[in-house]
């Protein structure tokens, strides 16, 4: 019986579980033996996995999270590192490997399928960054959730008269910033892909309080910059990937607002809340979708490719174009959402 890996890495987030049910189902009906491999690439350079059945997948459809557990862990910062994984896919007798993450997992990925490993990949990420598939899943869910609090920080901003900095995850990348805003009808969208004009936003909210009551909603993507400063950074260490920690342009936009308008201003930063429970129908759905397909591509033997999802039709494209670069918000979408500001 042939056996298959999969594993789940880097940031976790909503809809992985359905992925892992639909490989395992699948597989199964196919032939295959499946096997977990614990906590991302950590677990292929340590030789660590678990045995999944029908059994083992019974009831994750609707749990957040991995039950195969994740990690940042990049086998290629240290050679020995990535031989170790490399000897482990043959010492585990891994007919081929499927690798459910973003930008970074699936950038491994790709270069371990170029020293020969049979690999297929499914992309991830709350963020919906990923170059080549139109969603990921998990962003579903999250802006879900961003919306959901945004509605809630509505009535007591309303109550309170005050302005309500909220600010969102999405790394580079302002997709969740923009869908819900929009969704949660905000007076200020500000995204990664376009430098901040602190004085445009005051003069925004200016406008926005005499129509609303005296009340505003700034929706801030984590990764946005002002014109004038450079990325706010919870700390200056780079992860095993070479990126920084983001986070905290919230509370800084949120004294500037306050400094030049006067306005009261109160700044929630919604983090992992973005990132935990239970995934939407959506998400359940795509991830299923992604599942069969990724043990699909890999049955036909279509090794080194992604998964990806172009309009409602699940297709696939080669690793190496799915990891060349990041996808940026459309500026025709971010023009929408301009237009319903202040
Ligand atoms: O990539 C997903 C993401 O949630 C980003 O939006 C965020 O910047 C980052 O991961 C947070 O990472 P960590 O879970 O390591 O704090």
């Amino acid at each position: 019986m042939k056996r298959i890996g999969i594993l789940t890495g880097g940031g976790d987030c909503p809809g992985l579980n359905p992925v892992i049910r639909a490989v395992v189902m699948k597989g199964i009906k196919l032939g295959y033996e499946i096997v977990g491999i614990k906590d991302g690439w950590k677990g292929l350079v340590e030789g660590s996995t678990i045995p999944l059945n029908e059994k083992s997948v019974l009831d994750i459809l609707a749990k957040g999270g991995t039950i195969l557990g994740t990690s940042r862990t990049n086998p290629y910062k240290d050679l020995k590192q990535k031989d170790r994984a490399i000897a482990n896919f043959k010492k585990l007798k891994l007919y081929a490997l499927i690798v459910i993450g973003g930008e970074d997992t699936l950038g491994v990925a790709n270069k371990l399928n170029k020293e020969g490993l049979r690999v297929v990949g499914v992309p991830k990420t709350i963020d919906n960054d990923l170059n080549a598939t139109d969603f990921t899943f998990g962003f579903d869910t999250a802006v879900n959730i961003a919306t959901d609090c945004i509605d809630r920080l509505r009535t007591t901003a309303e109550s309170h008269h005050r302005v309500m900095v909220c600010e969102v995850m999405g790394r580079h990348a302002g997709w969740i910033a923009v869908y819900s805003g929009l969704a949660g009808a905000a007076d200020v969208v500000l995204i990664p892909e376009e430098r901040i004009d602190i004085n445009e936003v005051c003069k925004i909210l200016r406008r926005s309080r005499k129509k609303r009551k005296g009340y505003s909603i700034v929706v801030v993507s984590e990764g946005a910059q002002l014109k004038k400063g450079d990325m706010v950074l919870q700390e200056k260490e780079l992860d095993a990937f070479g990126h920084v920690r983001l986070g905290g342009i919230g509370n800084q936009l949120s004294e500037m607002i306050e400094a030049r308008t006067g306005f009261e201003t109160r700044v929630v930063v919604l983090g992992h809340m973005q990132r935990g429970g239970t995934p939407t129908v959506m998400d359940r759905v795509l991830g299923t979708r992604f599942g069969i397909a990724a043990i699909d591509l890999a049955h036909k033997k279509k090794f080194g490719h992604m998964v990806c999802l172009s309009g409602n039709q699940i297709k696939s494209v080669p690793l190496s174009r799915a990891v060349a670069k990041l996808k940026t918000v459309d500026k025709k979408l971010y023009d929408i959402a301009k237009l319903f500001f202040g």
